[in-house]
């Protein structure tokens, strides 16, 4: 399970994104939330920042649809440059649909899970995505503390992958930091999106490494 490490763009600098994205080369992927203000009580970005951003980097880029209705919207952020597009499971009204359509359009697809969303209900979806990302904090801000609570379904997430034997990363997004990697690596994931202990680091390419280690040790 090769570990990758996702800086999220949130906690960097919007009028230097080009250079913020710069800053964490070695990175294996730049995680880029993307809030409407309804889905989640903040507002970020849109199409159109991602597709220079896209232009901007040759790390690929993977987006984090914290929106409503992404049915609707996802498709252009595939188009826009994205190379793989997270919708959330409780914002889609036809999620497999939806992950089909991103595939078809030469993305991965990848489902998020809030906090209090089980993923039990959600295991006949697992076949159609490419990544399941659980959140480790309620979305919507960078900062917050990791929720050790969520530990249990992160390893379960791992077992009902291993159970349909599917070829899928499992991402955590937020909280991340060198003190927490180590035990949400021992749970299962294998992608971690790390914002403020990245971006709020002296040298952010250093910290992408030492999440690194720190994940694998
Ligand atoms: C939160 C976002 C995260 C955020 C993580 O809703 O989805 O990607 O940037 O930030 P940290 O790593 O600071 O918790
Ligand atoms: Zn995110």
């Amino acid at each position: 399970m090769a570990v990758q490490i996702n800086p999220s763009i949130l906690s960097a600098d919007f009028a230097r994104l080009a250079e913020e994205a710069r800053a964490v080369e070695g990175a294996d992927w730049l995680h880029v939330d993307v809030m409407d203000n309804h889905f989640v009580p903040n507002l970020t970005l849109g199409v159109p920042v991602v597709e220079s951003l896209s232009r901007a980097t040759d790390t690929p880029l993977d987006l984090h649809l914290m929106i409503e209705d992404p049915d609707r919207w996802a498709p252009q952020y595939v188009e826009a440059g994205a190379g793989s597009v997270t919708f959330h499971a409780e914002a889609a009204a036809a999620p497999v649909r939806l992950a089909r359509e991103i595939r078809a359009l030469g993305a991965r697809a990848a489902m998020a899970l809030k906090p209090g969303t089980p993923i039990e209900q959600y295991e006949d979806i697992l076949p159609e995505l490419d990544m399941v990302l659980i959140m480790t904090v309620e979305p919507g801000f960078g900062g917050q503390s990791f929720l050790d609570i969520m530990l249990p379904k992160v390893r379960r997430t791992r077992e009902l992958i291993a159970k349909h034997g599917l070829d899928l990363w499992l991402q955590v997004d937020g909280g991340v930091s060198a003190t927490t990697i180590e035990r949400v690596a021992e749970a299962g994931a294998d992608v971690f999106v790390a914002g403020s202990a990245v971006y709020g680091a002296m040298d952010p390419a250093a910290a992408v490494r030492t999440l690194r280690d720190q994940a694998g040790a």
